[in-house]
């Protein structure tokens, strides 16, 4: 079971290796506008609702907003949601007394109370249990809260940022998030761009990648070629800045460009250019059939890769059921489990849906 940070682990986030705020907005103009009115919010205590597919940068730029704020000094804590059952969620996030529960030794503060002055980042809100729900409303309504088993209830400073890669107010349609904490956390809503929306900032981003993770690794690998940067450009990034990131990182460790455009190249290659025979039918209905199959093949793979091959969160990230994830996994031969590469054991699976 995954948790969120209780008091002994590292409850607050460090101000760690930033990239700089030119790197993190870009040019992109949908980035810019973001970055436009970005003071004005942070300056302001009010909550913040960050939406964007998996990798776009929904943390970072809610660091951004956390160190911008007049309690930038303060604490960052994250806490996960869809991380923590239900049933625990609310010990959890606001802490016990002691006696309170049942195998419980002493008490315990959950991350609310530490975030006193500070942000608190609730990480993909769309997952929060629905009793909770009204719990994080109360605690916006009037900044107060109470532990499990306390007497009196406390009051809090916090400034709250969410952040969900679903469409929140679909959600609150179908009835699987309260309206009325919808419109007290949707006040501002900043939506993050997928990478292949912002192209143009894919060179800057790469650059900062072989910096840091050259400088990291202490290793010197020569700068990319424009060729390898075009086709970066044109990949479809499903897995947005995290996949770009983690292409790079390998890219320094192994030093190879063969290596990035054989994984970057062979796919798309299948289905952009597909072989015309000079004579001969060409199908055209099939052809582009198969090669949409291709297509939705290695978007699901990048996406398993992005998420660890975690099923549960991939379907997520893919805005499909988990049911259709598995279908189409199965239809496009995708092995339930990732293949063992060189010196890698088998991953196992962490969906918990087993
Ligand atoms: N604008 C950016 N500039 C530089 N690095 C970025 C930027 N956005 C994201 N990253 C990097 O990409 C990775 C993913 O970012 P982040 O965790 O903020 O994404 P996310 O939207 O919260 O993803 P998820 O929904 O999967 O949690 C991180 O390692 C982060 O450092
Ligand atoms: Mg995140």
């Amino acid at each position: 079971m995954g948790s969120i940070a209780g008091p002994d682990a590292a409850l607050f986030t460090a101000v760690e290796d930033w990239p700089p705020e030119d790197v993190i907005f870009g040019n992109s103009l949908v980035m810019v506008a973001i970055r436009q009115n970005l003071q004005e919010t942070a300056n302001a205590n009010i909550p913040v609702l960050l939406e964007g597919q998996s990798g776009t940068g929904k943390e970072v730029l809610a660091k951004v907003i956390h160190r911008r704020s007049p309690w930038g000094c303060g604490p960052f804590v994250k806490v996960n949601c869809p991380a923590i059952p239900g049933t625990l969620l609310e010990s959890e996030l606001f802490g016990y007394e002691t006696g309170a529960l049942a195998g419980a030794c002493g008490s315990r503060p959950g991350p609310v109370q530490p975030a006193h002055r500070g942000t608190l980042f609730l990480d993909e809100i769309a997952e929060l249990d629905r009793a909770l729900q009204a719990k994080l409303l109360q605690l916006l309504q009037d900044g107060q809260f109470c532990r499990i088993g306390a007497q009196e209830e406390k009051r809090l400073e916090v400034r709250v940022v969410c952040a969900t890669n679903r469409q929140l107010q679909h959600e609150t349609g179908v009835g699987a998030f309260r309206q009325d904490l919808f419109y007290r956390i949707n006040i501002v809503t900043m939506q993050l761009p997928p990478l292949r929306e912002r192209r143009g900032d894919i060179p800057l981003l790469t650059n900062y990648f072989l910096e840091t993770y050259s400088k990291k690794y202490g290793s010197e690998v020569p700068p990319l070629s424009n060729r390898l940067i075009g086709i970066l450009q044109r990949h479809h990034w499903p897995g947005n800045i995290r996949e770009l990131e983690n292409l790079i990182k390998r890219y320094v460790i192994l030093g190879s460009e063969a290596d990035l455009l054989s994984s970057l190249q062979s796919a798309d290659q299948n289905y952009l250019n597909p072989e015309i025979p000079r004579d001969g039918v060409f199908p055209l209905k099939k052809v582009v059939r198969k090669a949409a199959k291709q297509l939705e093949r290695k978007i699901i793979l990048g996406t398993l890769e992005t998420n660890r091959w975690n099923r549960k969160m991939t379907a997520r990230a893919l805005s499909i059921s988990y049911a259709a994830l598995l279908y189409k996994m199965r239809e496009a031969g995708v092995p339930a489990i990732r293949g063992p590469r060189a010196g890698q054991p088998v991953a196992a699976l962490d969906d918990g849906m087993n």
